[in-house]
């Protein structure tokens, strides 16, 4: 069926209310969808609304680990992505068997694993962490276990860089999107804009780098490394009026509605993600219409991805 975008969203908050569904967006998702999503957030909001959420069908728009992740929660809801094929160039730099083989090198070790994996991967986890806790989850260990933490090297080494973690070893994954920002992208951009505020995501290549600039308060005065979510937060309570935002740009949309007074400048205009963009207002109404595409984690493997996901929701 062919409707003008208006009626793609009327029909789907009748469908909603008819279904008792929730629909969750991530920040990095198209304004439309966006704005007839009940909830937008980073992968830790998103878990946890999933969690709390009385509805009957969650309609998850974001990447497909992520609708996982909602099913692994809610074993007893209908979880439905609108398209099956919004993968993560990330989650799949491991799969179970390389896992499994880097747990044999190293017995001992706790594995502690980016929100951004498949649930097989989490499975063979011991915690689970976003970018948002990822320092808290890595702190509440104890400091003589060895920790193999997966799959994202930039995040990895952040992390470490702040826990001053010695025995950790980290798993050489990255994302496409993030892995192209690079330290140079950043100075050119602060030299052109020397009053703004530098918001970077974990993910990032140019994160060491940034990190450093931070320390010495050299190019940069103003710079704060933080997940999606915590981006917005502090786009709210800043002082400041001009931003340079360092992750996917999908989140400029409602840093932008949400805080109409300031300016939100990208540090790169082509860094989007080509898989979160596949959630399309169309496909949103054709999975509330036609009840697909159901996500369903094999109760074994769920209720062991689980207890690392619950490990970190305990934590914070
Ligand atoms: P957040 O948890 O910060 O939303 O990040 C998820 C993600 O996929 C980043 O690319
Ligand atoms: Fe995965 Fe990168 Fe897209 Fe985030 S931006 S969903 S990490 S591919």
């Amino acid at each position: 069926m062919n409707l003008s975008k208006n009626q793609y969203i009327e029909e789907i908050l009748s469908l909603k209310k008819e279904n008792n569904a929730v629909i969750l967006a991530h920040n990095y998702q198209l304004p439309e969808v966006q704005d007839v999503a009940d909830f937008v957030g980073d992968s830790l909001a998103l878990s946890r609304s999933a969690e709390k959420t009385k509805a009957d069908t969650i309609v998850f728009c974001g990447v497909h680990f992520m609708a996982e992740t909602a099913s692994i929660i809610c074993p007893d809801k209908n979880v439905l992505i609108p398209d099956p094929s919004a993968g993560c160039s990330l989650a799949s730099s491991i799969n179970a068997n390389e896992l499994e083989s880097w747990k044999k090198e190293h017995p001992d070790a706790l594995v502690v694993s980016y929100v951004n994996t498949s649930a097989e991967v989490k499975a063979l986890s011991d915690y689970c962490c976003t970018s948002s806790n990822a320092v808290k989850v890595v702190n509440s260990i104890p400091e003589d276990k060895t920790i193999l933490f997966l799959p994202d090297m930039f995040l990895g080494s952040y992390v470490s860089e702040v826990t001053k973690r010695k025995n950790m070893f980290i798993w050489p994954g990255e994302c496409h999107v993030h892995a192209g920002i690079k330290a140079e992208d950043i100075n050119l951009m602060l030299k052109k804009h020397k009053n703004a505020e530098f918001l970077v995501h974990p993910e990032c290549s140019c994160t060491s780098s940034t990190m450093y600039h931070i320390a010495t308060g050299d190019l940069l005065k103003t710079g704060h490394i933080l997940s999606t979510e915590g981006m917005m937060k502090h786009a709210k309570s800043s002082t400041f009026s001009e931003f340079i935002v360092a992750t996917e740009t999908g989140i400029l949309y409602r840093m932008q509605k949400e805080n109409p007074d300031k300016n939100f400048i990208p540090l790169k205009n082509d860094a989007t993600c080509k898989y979160m963009k596949m959630i399309t207002i169309e496909k949103v109404y054709n999975s509330l219409l036609n009840n697909v595409y159901r996500v369903k984690v094999p109760k074994k493997q769920a209720d062991r991805a689980k207890l690392a996901i619950e490990k970190m929701l305990s934590i914070g």
